[in-house]
């Protein structure tokens, strides 16, 4: 996806930089001194323009959150949710997740990976957010589990073939979420997906059986 650059983008980051993390490698394995607590942190690859943690983030204080999204011009977009809020439980992080390993040792609970892009050609398998080179980084932050919302349907196949091929633990799995009676926090492109009739799906997968 080719994006327009926004003017003054990585100025605006800057400057706000009790929220957004521009050198995260620092913060490789002491996120936790960052929030001031030791709460569990749940990160999101790919925010976009920040709905999903920013409705999160209220509905769970004592969750702390980091959204990581490539481009700066989409991640002013989620800082404007932010500015002025008071809201002390997420950063936001501009970061390409191919180097995610770089900047989280195994500190982080959940991941949710929400309407990642399908990179559909072949050729292009590597790109998306499931592939085994991805769940090779993520096993090694991860402590619980991965939740993966998308609309397509070929991403979502893809995934759970991987993620099994990978010896993960598919525990939950929905072909339309909207049907089922559980706790859901719309992404702008689920609102957007949804309102056209597409139906979202849904799973959570974790690396290891529950030994318990
Ligand atoms: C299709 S949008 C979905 C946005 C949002 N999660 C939602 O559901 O509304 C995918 C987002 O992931 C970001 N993204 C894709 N690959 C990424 C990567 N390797 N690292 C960080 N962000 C990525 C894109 O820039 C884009 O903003």
């Amino acid at each position: 996806m080719r994006l327009r650059k926004i003017k003054g983008a990585m100025e605006l980051l800057r400057s706000h930089d009790d929220i957004v993390v521009l050198n995260p490698t620092e913060y490789y394995g002491r996120w936790s001194e960052l929030f001031g607590n030791s709460n569990p942190i749940n990160i999101e690859i790919g925010c976009g323009k920040g709905k999903f943690v920013y409705e999160m983030a209220i509905k769970n204080p004592n969750i702390n959150f980091i959204a990581i999204e490539k481009y700066d011009s989409v991640l002013i977009k989620a800082l404007r949710k932010f500015i002025n809020n008071n809201i002390d439980n997420v950063k936001l992080v501009l970061f390409d997740a191919f180097e995610l390993e770089n900047i989280f040792d195994k500190e982080v609970e959940n991941l949710y990976l929400n309407f990642s892009d399908p990179w559909p050609k072949a050729k292009h398998a590597k790109r998306r957010l499931t592939h085994a080179n991805f769940l090779k980084q993520y096993k090694n932050i991860i402590n619980n589990a991965i939740i993966f919302k998308t609309d397509n349907l070929d991403l979502f196949n893809y995934s759970i073939e991987s993620m099994t091929d990978f010896g993960m633990v598919i525990l939950e799995k929905t072909n339309d979420l909207h049907s089922l009676d559980v706790e859901n926090t719309m992404t702008e492109f689920e609102k957007k997906f949804s309102e056209q009739g597409i139906k979202i799906n849904r799973l959570v997968a974790r690396f290891e059986k529950d030994e318990g």
